[in-house]
């Protein structure tokens, strides 16, 4: 990742290939310093409109020779009263783009002198930050011929004065590790489905636990029989490669505190199995275990800012298989509960790895439950790449995941779980059915889950949508986003303990 730094030390003294200098639409640079001794180009540009401060709009300038930082790079913010901190984020992606693009690799961003629009100071770097570094994010590790601009290589934030320097170290330092667990969470989504198949993944969570500071435990094929995981087994059946149940847990306080739990699914390549999926395409469906990467992008993040919170993170992983010994539809999976499921279409192999977890879960006597996954198709029908699906049993606990997907701009968007829906995964010879058609397919596949959730607040995140990426945007690469890990940072961040209902 490009490193992020916060410096002692005025912009105007700053070595850096270029200085960024954010402008509002009220061409007032938010510096609140005068930078018209230093830039005078400057002063000239917002003379004659060549700077708007139209949101994402870039002007690069020259400074003068007394500055260690040979240009600025304006970039507009659009209009001060409407902005937050997704503009700022985007106006921050931009920059540092449009700066990689001139092949520069070293940008520096002032701190804000005082508060900008409805955004504190601290709120104001924390979004450029995210924005710059986030957008400098590549899936590189497989090509061997540099191609195009190349990426930023530092980014250093400039503080005036120690008072600032101290006042803003707290806010480098978080967003910094936040960005850190995008970027594994995105490396973990786009890695191949050769280099990442389940014992891959729990060796990766393993490191990442040693080095982050939780516990893993990898419970192996044998294990997961003897448990009676059916769904998990049931998927895995076509697969050569074994499935593993993954647990991680992070003790950020008294063990008698019941913990959070996440669940990811971890579907390290979905080819729908016996009921196949057309070819088109399908390789996106080595994203198909993002929910497991946002889970562990997470829980790195929750664990190196030694939160003081227990929060546990558990993924099913297989393959989804079409092999000889693979399930077909008419077999019927019995689950960890006992419960069991008649399947329809071999496809819908996400709520049953998901159903185990879900039931595993009760052993913690969670505070709440969150799972995470790119569920269905039928999510991306109705919400686009935009948002997110949100479904759930706790008021309280619903609300604040749609909030933090408001700071984020990780956003959420409810749908249903009416009890009319059930009928379409009824089963005449099960007491449920895997699958219930394409009406209301995301509904269903919640539904389906809500069957295996136990006496806990729950949420359940259908992230089919976001998760993959169909072609890069500001600050979100093509493939894998990393969605998910600042919305559970954020929503554990600021977590009490929530209201029984
Ligand atoms: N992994 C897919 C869902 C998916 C689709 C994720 C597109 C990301 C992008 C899931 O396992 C799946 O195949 N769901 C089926 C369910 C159906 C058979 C009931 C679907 O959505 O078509
Ligand atoms: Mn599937
Ligand atoms: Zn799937």
């Amino acid at each position: 990742m490009i490193s992020v730094e916060l410096r002692r030390k005025r912009w105007q003294q700053i070595e850096a290939d270029a200085v960024v200098l954010f402008v509002p639409e009220e061409q007032v640079p938010i510096l609140g310093q005068d930078t018209s001794t230093h830039v005078p180009a400057l002063q000239t540009a917002l003379e004659t409109g060549d700077i708007t401060g139209k949101a994402k709009s870039t002007v690069l300038l020259y400074t003068d020779k007394a500055l260690r930082a040979p240009r600025a790079l304006v970039v507009g913010l659009g209009a001060e009263a409407k902005l937050n901190a997704e503009t700022v984020r985007r106006a921050s992606a931009v920059a540092a783009k449009r700066a990689a693009t001139a092949k520069l690799r070293h940008i520096a961003i002032p701190v804000p002198q005082h508060s900008v629009g409805s955004l504190s100071a601290e709120e104001f770097l924390q979004a450029a930050i995210e924005g710059a570094v986030l957008s400098q994010y590549r899936f590189g590790k497989y090509i061997t011929a540099p191609r195009d601009n190349g990426l930023l290589e530092r980014l250093t934030i400039c503080a005036a004065n120690t008072a600032e320097q101290q006042r803003f170290r707290s806010v480098v330092e978080y967003t910094r590790i936040l960005c850190e667990g995008v970027f594994l969470t995105r490396d973990l989504a786009n890695a191949p489905p050769n280099e990442i198949y389940p014992e891959t993944l729990a060796e990766r969570a393993r490191e990442t636990g040693n080095q982050a500071g939780f516990n893993v435990r990898i419970l192996n094929k044998a294990q997961i029989e003897r448990l009676g995981m059916g769904g998990l087994l049931g998927v895995n059946r076509g697969s050569t490669r074994p499935p593993v149940f993954i647990v991680m847990e992070y003790w950020g306080t008294r063990r008698t505190q019941p913990p959070i739990v996440l669940i990811g699914k971890g579907i390290t390549f979905d080819t729908g199995g016996i009921s196949l999926k057309p070819a088109a395409n399908m390789s996106e469906m080595k994203a198909d275990m993002h929910g497991a990467a946002s889970v562990i992008g997470a829980l790195s993040v929750v664990a190196r800012l030694r939160l003081p919170l227990n929060v546990v993170g558990l993924v099913p992983a297989t393959e989804n298989m079409p092999g000889g010994s693979a399930m077909v539809p008419g077999d019927i999976l019995r689950f960890l509960n006992g419960k069991t499921a008649e399947i329809e279409n071999t496809d819908a192999e996400g709520r049953l790895i998901l159903a185990d977890a879900l039931v595993y879960a009760e052993r913690y006597k969670p505070q709440a439950v969150i799972d995470l996954a790119t569920l269905t198709g039928a999510c991306v029908v109705a919400l686009g790449n935009v948002v997110s699906g949100l479904f759930g049993n706790h008021r309280e606990l619903l609300e604040r995941i749609k909030q933090a997907g408001e700071r984020t701009y990780e956003r959420v968007w409810e749908l249903p779980l009416y009890e009319e829906y059930e009928e379409l995964i009824r089963s005449d010879v099960a007491d449920v059915k895997n699958s219930g058609g394409r009406n209301a397919g995301a509904i269903t596949a919640a539904l389906f889950l809500k069957h295996f959730v136990g006496d806990y607040p729950w949420a359940h995140l259908d992230i089919a949508g976001t998760a993959i990426a169909p072609k890069e945007t500001d600050y979100m690469p093509k493939g894998g986003t990393g969605i998910g890990v600042r919305l559970l940072v954020e929503l554990l961040r600021t977590w009490t303990p929530i209201p029984l209902e």
